[in-house]
């Protein structure tokens, strides 16, 4: 069963270039760039070989990540609307219980050898790109204040203003407390959400939404 199941999906990541617009965004109607946010203090800094587009699978091991499977499909647009293709969309995240594969990440919770945590992808023609991963976890940063579950991201192609920033989950209760989305403006807080639909795959799907500035 595994076998087969990822061989389609690696056969979907390829046909990523061909994915159709997946948002209004990318009808050339206006847009309001995606707001910058740290990069925090977990930036990888261990060299890792394999930074596919699947998050849950390691070259060379046999067991997959511990946790949900979520599938984000993303689009790069520019603040006309218009999709960009060939944008470097790197993305780094914690493990499912809220542990970074990071040497300054002091969190008790386990790290997950199975865990990718890092990837780096390429948009294609119409700005689509997609990964799949596993939910990251919320981790404590002091007593009373715990990030919820979220993923940094690098977006980066020459001519536009590269943006560092970290995609939410809509709804997540978490989000209502957190420190730093709760220095953005409602409509920035919009923004920055990745939102469910509802697809006829084993896991959830996340569509989002990136807005970059001509430079
Ligand atoms: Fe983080």
């Amino acid at each position: 069963m595994k076998q087969p199941d990822r061989r389609n999906f690696i056969k979907m990541g390829l046909l990523s270039g061909a994915l159709a617009p997946l948002y209004s965004g990318a009808n050339n109607t206006e847009q309001a760039k995606t707001p910058a946010e740290t990069a925090g203090p977990f930036y990888p800094i261990t060299p890792q070989k394999d930074k596919d587009f699947d998050l849950t699978h390691i070259e060379g091991k046999t067991s997959p990540a511990a946790g949900e499977l979520i599938f984000i499909e993303g689009v790069v647009v520019d603040t006309a609307g218009t999709p960009i293709e060939d944008v470097t969309v790197e993305l780094w995240q914690a493990n499912a219980a809220g542990r970074y594969a990071h040497p300054h990440d002091t969190n008790p919770a386990p790290l997950d050898p199975n865990f990718q945590g890092w990837a780096i992808a390429r948009s294609g023609k119409q700005g689509g790109f997609r990964f799949k991963t596993i939910m990251p976890g919320a981790y404590p940063v002091s007593g009373s204040w715990s990030r919820p579950p979220h993923i940094h991201y690098k977006i980066s192609k020459r001519g536009y203003i590269e943006l560092t920033t970290q995609m939410y989950f809509q709804g997540h209760p978490l989000n209502q407390k957190d420190r730093l989305i709760n220095r953005k403006t409602e409509n920035e807080q919009k923004l920055m959400e990745a939102k469910k639909v509802s697809k006829a795959r084993a896991m959830d799907t996340y569509q989002y939404q990136i807005v970059l500035e001509k430079a």
